[in-house]
């Protein structure tokens, strides 16, 4: 009798842990987006590959796919607003032609951003920096590329502010990103340009940056690294110049690697066992 009660008692108390754990397990991955196992997933200009690019339709629609960041370009408007949209010229991607610059904020919010992609999303304007901030800070991460900085003097200042108020609003300071660097949670902020990432490395010394490697800067010294290394918490590659090594001697550095642009499921799995952490791809969710 007293060994049935005691096995009964053992059973009990083994079903409440069970319980107990997948409780936590549930929990865990209710709020785990941001500490998800594996490579970050980015949705490149959102998931662009379909819907068009840097629209709020192909934002929403890698929220929906469950992307951990959206990426997106940031210009300058003529009269000093910031957009998101990637070419220099709006010619590709609406129904104008000329350079972004030569557009008032106005002007370029009247254009069609998306017909060029399908004539479903005619109604896609082009958006901004704080449209885009004010609907996905806290919800999504964002991995904002500062396009040409050069072409746009006090983009970054202005950048800066924008995130500092969101940031703010969000009450994310002092936590870690999504990939565990420390910094506000969910901003990374990159460019091609170095120089532009140290610069907002100095204006936003929380938020973590990231500097963009394509071929004609490849292969870079051991010491080039290390320069990189003291602003940049990632070095985001094109994906085919990527090996091992690299993303050893990254690691190594204490930093992180993304591959950018991925648009074939081979040359995902190629990056994954490489090692990398993140993964910017027009195809969320393949
Ligand atoms: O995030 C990497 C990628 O966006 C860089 O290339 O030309 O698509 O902006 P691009
Ligand atoms: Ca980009």
């Amino acid at each position: 009798m007293m060994a049935n009660r005691k096995a009964t008692y053992v059973w009990l108390r083994a079903g409440m842990l069970l319980l107990i754990l997948c409780g936590a397990a549930l929990t865990v991955s209710a709020f785990s987006r941001y500490a998800a196992e594996g490579p970050l997933i980015i949705a490149h200009r959102g998931a662009s590959g379909y819907a068009p690019e840097n629209t709020m339709a192909a934002f929403e629609l890698a929220e929906r796919l469950d992307a951990d960041f959206i990426e997106f370009d940031v210009r300058m408007s003529k009269d000093g607003e910031l957009v998101i949209i990637h070419d220099e010229t709006v010619d590709r991607t609406t129904n104008f032609k000329g350079n972004v610059r030569q557009f008032t904020l106005r002007e370029l919010q009247g254009m069609d951003a998306a017909s060029h992609f399908h004539p479903l999303y005619a109604e896609q304007p082009i958006v901004t920096l704080p449209e885009v901030m004010s609907r996905f800070a806290g919800k999504i991460g964002m991995l904002i590329e500062i396009k040409d900085p050069r072409a746009y003097p006090g983009i970054e200042e202005k950048v800066a502010e924008i995130v500092r108020r969101y940031d703010l609003l969000q009450g994310m300071e002092g936590t870690k990103d999504s990939a565990g660097t420390e910094g506000s949670a969910g901003i990374i902020i990159q460019s091609f340009d170095f120089e532009s990432a140290r610069k907002i490395h100095n204006l936003l010394p929380d938020i973590p940056v990231a500097v963009l490697i394509h071929a004609k800067q490849h292969p870079l010294s051991g010491g080039t690294l290390d320069k990189l290394a003291s602003f940049a918490s990632y070095m985001n590659y094109s994906h085919d110049l990527l090996d091992k090594e690299i993303v050893r001697e990254i690691h190594d550095r204490n930093r992180k690697v993304m591959a950018w642009t991925i648009r074939k499921k081979q040359d995902m799995e190629r990056v994954k066992k490489l090692g990398v952490d993140g993964i910017i791809t027009d195809y969320p969710g393949i």
